[in-house]
């Protein structure tokens, strides 16, 4: 295990000081769809990722996504080489690079770093997670009313806002506010490290998820769909809390309106 959380490490903070030294020159924008963007950067630290992973396991297969890729096979390195994309595009600094390697499908390493705060937080299954290599746990709010949350919006909110925004207000109603900063991978760290005491969204992949998904249950935090139900990092929709406001979190998210 130490190998890949040390090759992730050193990759991941290669790869986000590249990024960010990218930012300066404002990197060509190109459209995916009508508001998801992929900038020249995304693109070559994506290239940089997969190369030094591939040189130094030749046997590992890649999902990344800005190339594709597999997730179907025993060792899988799951890439996004900026979380926060929109951010990055326009010069806002919040945004990270997320490398999770999966073993059999389930999450085993995961790394998130960013660059602007200096700030590397990684996990290994079964070890717990750290930021800047100190030892991290969730928040200890145990009620909605004395939380901050955080969530995102999907590229596709415009097929479909009226739940999305319900949700939102009626959750923005229950606790002490609502943060949209615009990277997913930073969110759940920032509940990992107890700064946000939940996150809730639909429409995450499983390169927002595979690394940091992993930090929050190692910083003792629970993952669940809005069922309630076991997280799935292929199945798009995600509840993270500190555990204490999980089902507070879910009983709005279940409400029959
Ligand atoms: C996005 C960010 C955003 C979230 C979106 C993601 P990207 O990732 O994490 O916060 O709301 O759902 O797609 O496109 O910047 O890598
Ligand atoms: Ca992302
Ligand atoms: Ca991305």
């Amino acid at each position: 295990m130490n190998d890949w959380l040390e090759a992730a490490k050193e990759i991941a903070v290669a790869a986000g000081d590249m990024v960010k030294e990218m930012a300066a020159s404002r990197p060509k924008v190109t459209h995916k769809g009508p508001v998801d963007l992929v900038t020249e950067a995304d693109v070559r630290a994506e290239k940089y990722i997969i190369g030094e992973l591939l040189r130094r396991f030749p046997g590992h297969q890649i999902l990344a996504e800005e190339s594709g890729g597999t997730a179907d096979a025993e060792y899988v390195w799951i890439i996004d080489p900026i979380d926060g994309t929109t951010n990055y595009a326009h010069g806002f600094p919040v945004w990270a690079v997320s490398i999770g390697l999966f073993i059999d499908k389930r999450p085993a390493v995961g790394v998130v770093y960013d660059p602007n705060l200096g700030e590397l937080f990684a996990a290994v299954k079964g070890s717990g997670a750290v930021l800047n290599d100190k030892p991290i746990s969730v928040s200890t709010v145990g009620k909605m009313t004395d939380g901050l949350l955080a969530t995102g919006f999907p590229y596709t909110l415009r097929e479909g806002p009226q739940r999305i925004m319900s949700d939102f207000s009626q959750i923005y109603l229950a606790c002490q506010g609502v943060r949209r900063a615009g990277a997913a991978t930073i969110d759940l760290c920032a509940v990992a490290c107890g700064r946000f005491d939940g996150f809730w969204e639909v429409g995450l992949k499983p390169w927002d998820t595979a690394a940091a998904g992993l930090i929050v249950e190692e910083a003792g935090g629970r993952l669940s769909k809005y069922s309630g139900g076991s997280f799935d990092h292929f199945v798009p929709e995600m509840v993270a809390s500190n555990g204490l406001i999980h089902q507070e979190l879910l009983d709005i998210l279940q409400r029959q309106d």
